[in-house]
């Protein structure tokens, strides 16, 4: 099948009632693991990377890989760009090939963060999906967080979704990037917010959560869940106990394939904790 658009993905999901998985990558394992368990599971994703992620390697490297890897794969998956912060983002990863966009302007003042997401609209094609976020989610990703720490405004989302004509809104209901204590969703902020967006909404910072709020987003107009963490720990880990169980160890290739199978496991979980129904 190949990479889809984001937009495919998201009225696949919303048509079957299944919340896509939104899984980061950053390399060839971490890769392999994911799409693994879209094929194991059925479900479309997203596939995504981050600017702090895409420097090791650079967006046309993800897209090559990513895209290599789906043309045997019969699950609609989109690639996506996870907390683009200029227009220069934008424009380099669609150029690379990437079919689904977010332009995070939510650190900036309301006005800003609509002009911001504005512009990357103009740049998006519109068969891609635009996912754009308002409220600025706390903790970290790659020792990155925002200066300010503050929940969606309910009262803005109408105007801000017809403003900035998004497909997607990134919502800041509790959720925050990374490993933090007792993280929960404030449910029912999370309804406020889907009640006043004519759009589906995304959550980020879905390592850190509770299953059994993850196991009720579908009902809350959540159509994709961010998660990076877990992926990025499975293989850290992994090769940190290789190397803890054997100093000496030297073969890459059989560590990297646990890595692979570690990764595929959390993310196999992860989309069977979105779908209850496909468990
Ligand atoms: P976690 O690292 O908490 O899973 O968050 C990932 C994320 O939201 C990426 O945008």
């Amino acid at each position: 099948m190949g990479l889809v658009s984001g937009l495919e993905v998201i009225d696949e999901c919303v048509s079957r009632g299944l919340v896509a998985g939104a899984f980061n990558t950053t390399n060839i394992e971490t890769t392999m693991g994911i799409v693994q368990a879209i094929e194991n599971t059925g479900v479309p994703t997203f596939i995504q990377v981050a600017p702090t992620n895409a420097v090791l390697s650079g967006y046309d490297y993800i897209y090559d890989m990513v895209s290599r890897r789906l043309a045997s794969v019969d699950v609609p998956v989109a690639l996506h760009l996870d907390h683009g912060r200029t227009l220069d983002d934008v424009s380099e990863s669609l150029a690379a090939g990437f079919t689904s966009i977010m332009m995070d302007a939510s650190g900036y003042e309301y006005d800003e963060n609509v002009a911001l997401s504005q512009q990357a609209r103009g740049l998006t094609p519109a068969k891609y999906a635009l996912e754009v976020e308002l409220g600025s989610i706390g903790g970290k990703e790659d020792d990155h967080g925002p200066e300010l720490e503050f929940t969606t405004d309910p009262a803005q989302v109408a105007g801000f979704v017809e403003a900035t004509g998004c497909e997607m809104l990134a919502v800041s209901v509790g959720n925050v990037h990374g490993y933090a204590p007792n993280v929960r969703v404030d449910m029912d902020l999370l309804r406020k917010v889907q009640e006043a967006s004519a759009v589906p909404l995304v959550l980020h910072g879905g390592s850190g959560l509770p299953s059994e709020q993850l196991a009720r987003l579908h009902e809350f107009g959540v159509v994709k869940v961010n998660v990076a963490s877990d992926l990025r720990n499975a293989m850290i880990r992994t090769f940190g106990e290789a190397y803890v169980a054997n100093p000496n160890e030297y073969s890459l290739i059989r560590v990297s394939r646990q890595a692979v199978t570690a990764i595929t496991d959390v993310v196999e979980a992860r989309i069977r904790t979105f779908n209850p129904k496909i468990s």
